[in-house]
C-alpha cells in the first residue's frame, strides 16, 4: 500500500479512537474503556507520525520519546488523586512550550514564507506562549508554591488589552518582513504573550484554578489545532479541535454548576477578600444540635432509606474506604443506601466519583444530583460527609448570598440530616450555612475519616449485639 494512504488511514483511525475515547469518558461505567481507546489512538498517532516520510532522525527521536514515556509513567503512577489538577496543569505547559518551539522551528526552517503560513505560525506561538506560562502559574498556585490570592493590579483589564493589541500589532512587521526580519517581532510577541499568560492566571483566585486548568486545557487544544494548520497535519487539527472544544465545554459546565459565568471566573478576581458578611455583632450565636457516633448509629439502624452526600472534606480526610465499609454494613442490614453527587462537589470535576470508584462503591448506587433531589422527603437519614456549599439552602432562599441560584442537594427535606465536619467552618464559598441550625439537622463534629471509622466500629458492635 502507498505510504501516504497508510499514513492517512492511521490518522483516521486515531481520530475515530479519540472521538470514541471522549464518548467513553462521559460516563463512569465506560470511562476505563474510553481511556483505553485514547491510549490506542495515541499509539497509532505516534507510530504513524514516526513513519511519516519527513521524519528521519530516529537515533534522537526514539530515545527522547522513550525517556518522555518513562518520566510520564513514573509521574502518573505516583500522583495522588488530589494532586491530579497540578499534574494536568504541568502537562498543559508542555503542550504550550511545544507549540512555541514548533512554531519557531517552522518559521526558521522554511526558506520561503507565504502570508497564510506566517499567520498560522503567529497564532500558534501566541496561544502556545499564553498556555505555557499560564499553566506554570496554575501549577504553582495549585501546589501552594504561589499564594492563592488573586493579584489585582490597578487597570489590569486595560493592561491585558494593551498586551493583546500589542501582540496583534506586531503581526504586521512579522508577516510583512523580508527574509528573517520577522524574527524580532516574533520574539517580542512571544515575550508579551508569556506575560499575558502569567498576568491572566495570577489575577485568578487559587480556588478557581480547576476551572482555569480546564480552560488552559482548551487553549492547549486550540494551540495544537493551530499547529496542525501550520504543519498541514490533519490529525493535529482534529485532535486539537476535540481537546479545545471539550475543554471549553467542561469549563462552562463547571462554571454553571458554581452559578458563575466564565467571565466572572477569569476576570472578577474572585477570592480576593472574604465575602462581606452581615454584621452579627450583638446578635445571639445560633445554636446547633450535636449528635455523637452512638446516636448516629442508632438512627442509621432504624433507617430504611439513607443518602450519603460526600464533599471536599471526605476527599481531604481520605475517608472513602471507611465510607465503603459503612455502606456495606448498612446494605447488609437491609438499608437502601445511595450517594448523591453534586456536579462541583470537591475541587475537581468528577472528584467524588473517582474517589468512590477507587473505594469500589458500586456505580449503580452513585447518583447525580438531579436523579435523587426529589427523593429527600422520603429519606430517613442523610449523611453529609465533609460537604458544605453544595447542601446550603441559602442558594435557594437568600438572594444576597454569593451562591444564590446555584443548584444544590436539598438534604434539608430529609427526616434527619447529619452534618459530619470538624467544626462550623465555612466551605469554599466562605459563607455561613443555615442548614447547621435547622430543627432536623444534627452536627457530628470530627475528622471525616475518624468519625466514619467510629461509625463502622459502632455499627458492627450494635449489629452483632442485636444478632446475638
Ligand atoms: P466545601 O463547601 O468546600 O466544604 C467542605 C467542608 O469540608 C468544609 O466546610 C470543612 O468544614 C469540611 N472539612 C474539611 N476537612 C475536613 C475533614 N478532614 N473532615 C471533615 N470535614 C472536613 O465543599 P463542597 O460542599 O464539596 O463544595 C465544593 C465547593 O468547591 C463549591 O463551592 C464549588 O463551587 C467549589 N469548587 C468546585 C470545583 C469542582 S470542579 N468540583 C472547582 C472549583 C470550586 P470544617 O473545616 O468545619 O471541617
Amino acid at each position: 500500500m502507498n505510504h501516504d494512504v497508510l499514513l492517512t488511514l492511521g490518522y483516521i483511525a486515531a481520530s475515530v479512537l479519540f472521538i470514541l475515547s471522549l464518548r467513553g469518558l462521559s460516563s463512569q461505567e465506560t470511562a476505563r474503556k474510553g481511556n483505553v481507546y485514547g491510549m490506542i489512538g495515541m499509539a497509532i498517532a505516534m507510530a504513524a507520525t514516526l513513519l511519516h516520510g519527513a521524519v528521519s532522525f530516529y537515533a534522537f527521536l526514539i530515545p527522547a520519546a522513550a525517556a518522555g514515556a518513562v518520566v510520564g509513567a513514573f509521574l502518573a503512577v505516583r500522583v495522588a488523586m488530589t494532586a491530579m489538577p497540578e499534574l494536568v496543569a504541568l502537562l498543559h505547559s508542555f503542550v504550550g512550550a511545544a507549540a512555541v518551539l514548533v512554531g519557531m522551528a517552522s518559521y526558521l526552517g522554511a526558506g520561503e514564507h507565504d502570508a497564510v503560513h506566517l499567520v498560522e505560525v503567529y497564532i500558534d506561538i501566541f496561544i502556545g506562549a499564553i498556555t505555557f506560562t499560564g499553566s506554570i502559574i496554575a501549577f504553582l498556585k495549585l501546589r501552594g508554591t504561589l499564594g492563592g490570592r488573586p493579584l489585582l493590579l490597578p487597570a489590569r483589564h486595560l493592561l491585558n488589552l494593551a498586551m493583546l493589541v500589542g501582540s496583534i500589532a506586531l503581526a504586521v512587521p512579522f508577516v510583512g518582513g523580508e527574509g528573517d526580519a520577522g524574527l524580532v517581532p516574533m520574539l517580542v510577541m512571544t515575550g508579551i504573550a508569556g506575560l499575558l499568560g502569567i498576568h491572566m492566571v495570577m489575577a485568578i483566585g487559587g480556588a478557581d484554578m480547576p476551572v482555569v486548568v480546564s480552560l488552559l486545557n482548551s487553549y492547549s487544544g486550540w494551540t495544537a489545532a493551530a499547529a496542525g494548520f501550520m504543519l498541514g497535519n490533519d490529525l493535529l487539527i482534529v485532535t486539537g479541535a476535540l481537546v479545545g472544544s471539550s475543554g471549553a465545554i467542561l469549563s462552562v459546565i463547571m462554571c454553571r454548576a458554581m452559578n458563575r459565568s466564565i467571565w466572572n471566573v477569569v476576570f472578577s478576581g474572585f477570592g480576593a477578600a472574604p465575602p462581606k458578611k452581615k454584621s452579627t455583632e450583638g446578635e445571639p450565636q445560633l445554636e446547633v444540635q450535636e449528635i455523637d457516633v452512638v446516636g448516629t448509629v442508632s438512627e442509621l439502624m432504624a433507617a430504611k432509606e439513607v443518602i450519603i452526600v460526600p464533599g471536599y472534606g471526605m476527599a481531604v480526610a481520605r475517608a472513602q474506604h471507611a465510607v465503603r465499609d459503612l455502606t456495606n454494613l448498612l446494605r447488609e442490614n437491609g438499608t437502601n443506601v445511595r450517594f448523591g453527587i453534586h456536579p462541583v462537589a470537591g475541587r475537581l470535576p468528577g472528584h467524588m466519583n473517582v474517589l468512590l470508584a477507587e473505594a469500589n462503591i458500586p456505580y449503580d448506587i452513585v447518583l447525580e444530583m438531579d436523579e435523587l433531589n426529589d427523593d429527600f422527603p422520603e429519606t430517613d437519614v442523610v449523611l453529609v460527609i465533609g460537604a458544605n456549599d453544595i447542601v446550603n439552602p441559602a442558594a435557594q432562599t437568600d438572594e444576597t448570598s454569593t451562591i444564590y441560584g446555584m443548584p444544590v442537594l436539598e438534604v434539608w427535606n430529609a427526616k434527619r440530616t447529619v452534618m459530619m465536619k470538624r467544626g462550623r467552618a465555612a466551605g469554599y464559598a466562605g459563607i455561613d450555612n443555615p442548614l447547621f441550625y435547622l430543627e432536623n439537622t444534627r452536627m457530628l463534629f470530627g475528622d471525616a475519616k475518624a468519625t466514619v471509622d467510629g461509625l463502622v466500629t459502632e455499627l458492627r458492635q450494635q449489629t452483632q449485639a442485636e444478632a446475638a
